[in-house]
């Protein structure tokens, strides 16, 4: 792998959640010390569950400066945030409640808007106000944690989406004929202007996906099109995962 790829596979989702709890609260630490702040993407889905059990477990002794941290989602479903499939609601309740955070710079995405176009507009000004910009003035992430979904979708950036394209909005609202549903989602130009990005992928349901992005870099899969333009894009696999790397 490159310096600017690296793939962690462990022994188990317990232990790849453990890796990605390591890598998460490392890149804040490093964050805050280098810049005083530290601006992070959550991503959706199941996967992260196991990882933010953890990081709310081991919030009492982890010595992470909490409320230095901006908080946004890669993405979000079209659901109150209480809903079940709530991604802001799932993290709260696994891991924000838990945590010392300051609620002022934690940002749900309101995919739940009658107007989504102007959700997603706003939330983008939001991010412009609140991320500070990288070398090419896109607002540069330190960390955006991503899924991969059985397809080879990531945020919400599906197969053959007109989205897949979008070269200048950094935010955008989206129907997902797949599942009927709209969504709100980052855009390829902000998940790769992140400093770094962790992709962490498990189960044996995945192993063909996961190869198909890594081994053979098959472009017509969005997830295969996540590449930092200057940061570190981290792989962390568990073995059911990475059976046919
Ligand atoms: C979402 C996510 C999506 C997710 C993948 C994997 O809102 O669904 O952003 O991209 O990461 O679908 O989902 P699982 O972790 O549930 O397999």
């Amino acid at each position: 792998m490159s310096e600017t790829k690296q793939i962690s596979v462990q022994k188990s989702a317990e232990a790849a959640a453990a890796k990605a709890a390591e890598l998460f609260r490392e890149t804040i630490r490093q964050a805050v010390q280098q810049r005083g702040r530290c601006a992070i993407a959550l991503a959706g889905g199941t996967t992260p569950r196991l990882m933010y059990q953890r990081l709310a477990d081991e919030a009492v002794v982890d010595r992470v400066p909490w409320g230095q941290v901006d908080l946004f989602f890669g993405d979000e479903r079209d659901v109150p945030q209480d809903d079940v499939e709530s991604n802001f609601g799932v993290a709260q309740k696994m891991m924000l409640d838990h945590l010392p955070i300051d609620w002022e710079r934690v940002h749900p995405m309101r995919a739940d808007a009658d107007d989504l176009d102007s959700a997603s507009d706003e939330y983008e000004q939001i991010i412009r106000r609140v991320v500070p910009a990288g070398p090419d003035g896109i607002p540069q992430f330190d960390l955006v944690m991503l899924g991969m979904g059985g397809d080879g979708h990531t945020a919400s950036l599906f197969p053959d989406s007109p989205i897949l394209g979008e070269g200048k909005r950094l935010v955008v609202a989206c129907h997902v004929p797949v599942l009927g549903r709209n969504r709100m989602t980052m855009t390829f130009p902000l998940i790769n202007a992140s400093r770094h990005i962790v992709m962490l992928v498990t189960g044996d349901d995945k192993a063909g996906v996961v190869e198909r992005v890594i081994r053979q870099e098959d472009q017509s899969l969005p997830a295969a099109r996540v590449y930092p333009v200057r940061g570190t894009l981290h792989y962390v696999l568990d073995t059911a995962a990475a059976r046919l790397l």
